[in-house]
């Protein structure tokens, strides 16, 4: 893969993504932000990015058509994908002393010095870490936004633990934070955390066989990231389980497929990655097909127009349960 190094930008300065891509981006207030987001927006110069000329584009271009077309390249929930997750969160667990912070939790798969892709396009950023900085903002934004009233959040399909960490602690240990995975691996990650004094809770949940023991709190809010992806088309006994939840919100970050404009090359090549990798798909039609039926309530539901080389991870779908 094209590094930073290999690739020669357009004009050395690039542009500063601004305040108000932010909004845009996030479907979000300025109001929205604190006054140590906006700075870090504004004033680090954090988020720089440059256009590609035709050339750095279409060897982009290339790279992921490789990519996609490789024969080693994995499928969401086939019968070795439980244990390749495991074997993944066993490299976080063996480096994780929550002691020393959680960035060791960061997820191998956000890379540094990459292009991204931003507004159907390739662009390569300045900071070798911009998707990380980038995401970092976003959480925190949908933390602030939507789950300042509740008691309990819990993060089904958690990983590494990087956002149970990250929400424990911006919100400095207040709330209760649960960790879920079908991973073992993951689940030890969120036993350490406890262990190192974090507010947090493991517990071992398959989305394919929802435990209907496990019941929520009263008035807590749910979030996925990257997780539901991983069902392909399976995702309607964990929306079943949830909805018989007494949860007042569910947070679903993840790509959807339908949200992109195949008459884009730039979006085309992320619809090609997704279908590929057999990543979620019908996910906005069955929420809509649930509120018609009076079962739940959208929120919101906004395409992230950001993402890595492969596809734009970040897209949201919130929506509460009716009762
Ligand atoms: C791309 S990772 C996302 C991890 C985390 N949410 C994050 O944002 O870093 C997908 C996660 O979904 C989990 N997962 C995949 N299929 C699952 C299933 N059937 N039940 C529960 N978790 C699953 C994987 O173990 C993995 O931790």
């Amino acid at each position: 893969m094209r590094s930073a190094a290999q690739i020669r930008v357009r004009g050395e300065a690039g542009r500063p993504l601004t305040l108000s891509d932010f909004c845009g981006l996030f479907g979000a207030e300025p109001e929205s932000f604190t006054g140590g987001q906006v700075k870090a927006i504004t004033t680090k110069d954090g988020f720089r990015v440059s256009d590609l000329g035709q050339a750095e584009t279409e060897g982009v271009m290339i790279d992921v058509l490789k990519k996609t077309n490789s024969p080693e390249l994995t499928v969401a929930g086939d019968a070795g994908s439980n244990s390749r997750w495991e074997r993944g969160w066993a490299e976080n667990l063996a480096e994780f002393d929550p002691s020393g912070g959680f960035e060791t939790l960061r997820p191998k798969y956000v890379r540094s010095r990459q292009p991204v892709r931003l507004y159907q396009k390739f662009v390569m950023p300045q900071n070798p870490d911009f998707e990380y900085e980038w995401y970092k903002i976003f959480l925190e934004y949908l933390a602030r936004q939507y789950m300042g009233d509740a008691g309990t959040i819990y993060e089904f399909g958690c990983g590494s633990g990087f956002n149970v960490a990250f929400l424990s602690q911006l919100f400095r240990n207040k709330k209760k934070v649960w960790g879920t995975d079908w991973a073992q691996s993951s689940v030890k990650i969120i036993d350490r955390m406890a262990h190192g004094g974090y507010n947090v809770e493991g517990r071992m949940f398959n989305f394919f066989e929802p435990d209907e023991s496990f019941r929520l709190d009263e008035g807590a809010v749910v979030l996925t990231v990257g997780a539901l992806e991983q069902t392909g088309t399976r995702y309607l006994p964990f929306l079943n389980y949830l909805l018989e939840q007494p949860i007042s919100l569910c947070i679903n970050i993840e790509p959807i497929v339908e949200w992109y404009d195949q008459s884009k090359l730039v979006d085309y090549l992320a619809v090609l990655f997704h279908e590929r990798r057999k990543y979620m798909s019908g996910f906005p039609e069955t929420l809509e097909g649930l509120e018609k039926k009076g079962e739940l309530s959208l929120v919101k539901q906004k395409r992230s127009y950001f993402g890595s080389l492969y596809i734009e991870g970040y897209s949201q779908n919130i929506w509460r349960p009716q009762r």
